[in-house]
């Protein structure tokens, strides 16, 4: 890699974000990367608060993963498995399954998250035979056409308003408005798709409340319910699936971002005993939802040595732990800024709300950048203030209120006392300037 090849992605891969960066003094170069840091080119080091938006539960480049990728590449099986037997999803397919407590159940293997809750969605239709798809308000579920149909409404899916007519969205957290779509559709619904723990709009969870009305409203009109556990899953809120917490159990949910540790592409839905069955267990319906890398011997062995890791127990009483930690000495720290409104966070999955300033100059327009006119600016200031201090973060992707933290699973209390002490001045900056 060379120099030039930093410039080659403003030329030919995203010009007007590769401008943006510089703009607001984020074009960093980074050359290096090992645990939860980055180093740029000069040798500085930036910790890494965004952890590829949760794909890097295990931190840059670990050791563990490191050796389950040598000893696929050194063992001179096949890569592909194309029309073929293939032990590699066989064996993490089945991994997946016992640590979720589903033996009797199916995986499919795919390349990302988008790819894995389109495969929940087209499963719900195929099993269902059904075409209505409920889905909660201020989700994220990737970008495809048919997660993005399930996408809050806004700056990513209104350029494709229109084509997404069969699906349903309820007000997020509200059992009525559930209970009313299911009235309205009776016996159409093929599935309700949401997540637990819906990251871009906040951080927040959904009650138990809700989630036992889907699960009951779900079994009586014979739909399935899906959960999408692509940022939340894999110990992230100290739970291996935040479902876990709630004790209420989806038909089927999707994986990915953690399961590729960072190093690889892998998505996977993971579907209970029978579902799969129900969608695809015909000869002539086998092999229509595939995919030509899903399931690669190198991503399913990062997969495995990523699942024995974060399954641990141990592994995952650390996680609750280091984050009760970190949000109480979040919550001490700010208790006295006027621009928080809350911390929330569960395992190491959280955000620090905050309140927008009243002063006229503290706008897109203002700042002048027109295009995000009307979006909040709190977020992106502090996330501002938290690079001068080598901090990497960034704001919820619906929330611009909201700073998102979602270190690395294995972040220390070295680096979580940095983190609130850069956040500390963050939010007495952006006190002085309300
Ligand atoms: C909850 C959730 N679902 C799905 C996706 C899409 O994943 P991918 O970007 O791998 O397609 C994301 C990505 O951020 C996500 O947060």
């Amino acid at each position: 890699m060379t120099a030039g090849d930093f410039d080659a992605y403003g030329r030919y891969v995203n010009p007007a974000q590769a401008c943006f960066l510089a703009m607001v003094g984020r074009g960093w170069r980074f050359a290096r990367a090992e645990g939860c840091a980055l180093f740029t080119e000069d040798g500085e080091r930036y910790d890494d608060w965004l952890a590829g938006f949760g794909a890097l539960p295990l931190g840059h480049d670990p050791p563990a993963l490191r050796a389950a990728m040598s000893e696929a590449i050194a063992s001179g099986a096949p890569n592909l498995y194309s029309e073929a037997l293939n032990p590699a999803a066989g064996s993490l397919a089945e991994k997946l399954l016992r640590a979720t407590g589903w033996p009797q159940g199916n995986v499919h293997f795919c390349n990302s998250g988008a790819e894995a809750v389109e495969t929940l969605l087209k499963t719900a239709i195929a099993a269902t035979g059904r075409s209505v798809i409920v889905y909660v308000s201020g989700g994220y579920h990737g970008c495809t056409l048919g997660a993005l149909a399930c996408m809050a409404e806004g700056l990513y899916r209104s350029p494709f308003e229109g084509a997404m007519a069969r699906f349903i969205e309820v007000a997020w957290g509200d059992v009525a408005a559930l209970e009313a779509a299911f009235a309205a559709h009776a016996g159409q619904v093929a599935g309700v798709l949401a997540e637990v723990v819906q990251v871009e709009s906040g951080v927040r969870r959904l009650s138990r409340a809700w989630l036992e009305a889907a699960r009951q409203l779900c079994n009586r009109d014979g739909a399935l319910l899906l959960f999408d556990e692509v940022q939340s899953g894999l110990g992230r809120t100290g739970f291996l699936w935040s479902f876990e917490a709630e004790g209420i159990e989806p038909d089927a949910f999707a994986v990915a971002k953690g399961l590729g540790g960072g190093w690889v592409a892998i998505g996977a839905a993971v579907l209970r005993e029978g579902v799969w069955t129900r969608a695809f267990g015909r000869y002539d319906r086998a092999e229509i939802h595939a995919s030509t890398m899903g399931g690669n011997r190198l991503a399913c062995a990062v997969g495995e040595a990523v699942v024995s890791i974060v399954s641990d127990e141990g592994f995952l009483r650390a996680v609750r732990e280091r984050g009760d930690r970190l949000w109480a000495a979040l919550r001490e720290e700010l208790s006295s800024r006027e621009c928080v409104e809350n911390v929330c966070g569960y395992g190491l999955l959280g955000a620090v709300r905050l309140r927008e300033s009243e002063h006229p100059w503290l706008t897109w327009e203002g700042m002048g950048m027109p295009d995000f006119a009307g979006k909040p600016t709190a977020g992106p200031i502090a996330i501002d203030r938290l690079g001068r201090k080598r901090v990497l973060a960034q704001v919820c992707g619906h929330d611009w209120s909201s700073v998102r933290v979602e270190p690395p699973l294995t972040v220390d209390d070295a680096a979580c006392e940095r983190f609130v002490t850069a956040m500390s001045a963050a939010t007495s900056f952006l006190d002085g300037v309300r």
